[in-house]
C-alpha cells in the first residue's frame, strides 16, 4: 500500500466519497466528462494549450485520489505553482466549479458528497485566483516572474519550440514563469533570448 498522508479538515481522507466514486472508476468517469467539456469551452480551454486532455485528466485523477484516500499517489506540482502564470478571477473559478458540480450531478453523486468534493476544491481557491501572473514558489521563496534559467534535465521530454526529444542529462533553458523549455538548438548556451519563439495559439 502507498504511504499515507495525514491531513485534516476539508483535505482529510473521505472513505464514503471514495466508495461512491467506485474506488477511482467513478472519479475517472467524472473527470473524462469534465475535461471533455473544459476543452470545448472557450472560457477555459485556452489555458490548456500546452496540455493534452489525457494529461490533464491523469494529473487531476492522481491529485484527487491522494486527497480522497490519503494515499501518496500524486507527484505533480502543487496548485499554487501549477497555476502561477494563469490569471483566474473569482468569477472564472466559480464558473469552473459550477461546471464541475454539473458533472458530479450527472454522475449521480449524492448532494452531501457533492458538497464535500466542492469544499475540497474550495481550499485551493486562494492559491489559484489572482489578478496578475506570479512566480512559482520553492521552499517559501517566490521565483522571479520573468527571465530564463539553465537546467540539467532529470526527466526526458520534448523541446517546446521544435518538439525534438530531450533526454535526462541534457542541458536546456526554461522560462521561469511559463515553464517553457528549449533545447540547445532553439536556445543556444549563452544567448540572451531564444532563437525560436513559442507562440500561444
Ligand atoms: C478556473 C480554474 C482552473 C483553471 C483554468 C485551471 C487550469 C489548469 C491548467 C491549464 C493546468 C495545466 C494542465 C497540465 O499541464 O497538465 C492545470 C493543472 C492542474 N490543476 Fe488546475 N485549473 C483550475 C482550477 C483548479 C482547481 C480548483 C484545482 C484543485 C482542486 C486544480 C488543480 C490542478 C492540478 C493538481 C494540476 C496539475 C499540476 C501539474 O501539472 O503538476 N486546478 N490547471
Amino acid at each position: 500500500m502507498a504511504e499515507q498522508k495525514r491531513r485534516a479538515g476539508d483535505l482529510a481522507p473521505d472513505p464514503e466519497l471514495w466508495e461512491a466514486l467506485k474506488q477511482g472508476e467513478g472519479l475517472r468517469e467524472i473527470l473524462e466528462d469534465f475535461y471533455g467539456r473544459v476543452y470545448e469551452d472557450p472560457r477555459l480551454n485556452h489555458f490548456f494549450w500546452q496540455a493534452t486532455r489525457e494529461r490533464a485528466i491523469e494529473k487531476q485523477y492522481n491529485f484527487l485520489y491522494e486527497i480522497f484516500t490519503g494515499e501518496k499517489v500524486y507527484f505533480g506540482e502543487r496548485p499554487f505553482n501549477a497555476h502561477s502564470w494563469m490569471v483566474i478571477s473569482h468569477e472564472l473559478f466559480d464558473y469552473r466549479e459550477q461546471l464541475m458540480g454539473e458533472c458530479l450531478r450527472r454522475y449521480g453523486l449524492p448532494e452531501h458528497l457533492i458538497h464535500r468534493w466542492r469544499s475540497t476544491e474550495e481550499v485551493f481557491r486562494r492559491h489559484i485566483v489572482k489578478t496578475e501572473p506570479r512566480g512559482k514558489k520553492f521552499r517559501g521563496q517566490e521565483l522571479p516572474v520573468e527571465g530564463w534559467e539553465t537546467l540539467t534535465l532529470e526527466f526526458s521530454g520534448l523541446c517546446d519550440a521544435c518538439k525534438s526529444e530531450l533526454n535526462i542529462g541534457d542541458e536546456v533553458t526554461f522560462h521561469v514563469r511559463l515553464g517553457h523549455t528549449w533545447c540547445r538548438k532553439c536556445f543556444p548556451a549563452g544567448a540572451d533570448k531564444p532563437l525560436v519563439e513559442i507562440h500561444h495559439p
